[in-house]
């Protein structure tokens, strides 16, 4: 059984997605056993205490530096024997450290089509140029900022009278049903990644 800790610092409807399929089987062979948060009040720490999840606000107050916030919870990963971190709506950036001691082993999904807007603001990013299509990448995490290579991708067509919250409402939708998949397919052992590039074998 592979022992997933999810990151969140918001409303957690990712993490609710991935504990669903993981109750319904559609992830199969892999379990979230923590659930960790650098703000006290994100409601993901909720949804993980409903579904009996061990959780933890990690507080960044606590830590004079990025790094030693992290050194801190890739020790508390390591002590709960975590094979796969996910990242998500986790908005800090990961230190070099912890994407050494978890290579390859860091998740992400971002609400755009990567590389184009990157950060925190993809979807207004995406609305604002005017592009006709935009959408969700999920991908293993590098000491970038939503650089590292790309496991799944799907597109979403803009709409002329989309805004940013009705935008968003789209895209989390496929993101519900990609970030699943992608953490099966990673369960399963089915990502090979050369370079830049994932190759899956279904
Ligand atoms: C998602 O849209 C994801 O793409 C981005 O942050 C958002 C998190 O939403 N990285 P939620 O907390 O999972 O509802």
């Amino acid at each position: 059984m592979k022992r997933i800790a999810v990151l969140a610092s918001g409303n957690g409807t990712n993490l609710q997605a991935i504990i669903d399929a993981v109750e319904s089987k559609k992830i199969c062979g892999a379990e979230v056993v923590l659930v960790l948060s650098d703000k006290k009040d994100a409601y993901a720490l909720t949804r993980a205490k409903k579904h009996g999840i061990k959780n933890k606000f990690f507080d960044p107050q606590l830590y004079a530096s990025r790094q030693e916030y992290d050194r801190a919870l890739v020790a508390y990963l390591q002590e709960h024997k975590i094979d796969l971190v996910v990242l998500a709506g986790y908005m800090r950036l990961v230190s070099p450290e912890f994407v050494e001691a978890y290579k390859n082993r860091i998740m992400n999904i971002h609400p755009a089509l990567l590389p184009a807007f990157p950060g925190t603001k993809g979807i207004a990013a995406a609305l604002d140029y005017g592009v006709k299509v935009t959408g969700c990448t999920v991908h293993f995490v590098d000491e970038g900022m939503d650089t590292g290579p790309i496991i799944l991708q799907e597109a979403v067509t803009v709409r002329d009278d989309d805004t940013v919250e009705s935008l968003r409402e789209r895209i989390q939708k496929i993101e519900h049903r990609l970030y699943p998949k992608a953490i099966d397919l990673w369960v399963r052992g089915k990502i090979t990644i050369q370079g830049r590039r994932c190759f899956i074998d279904e």
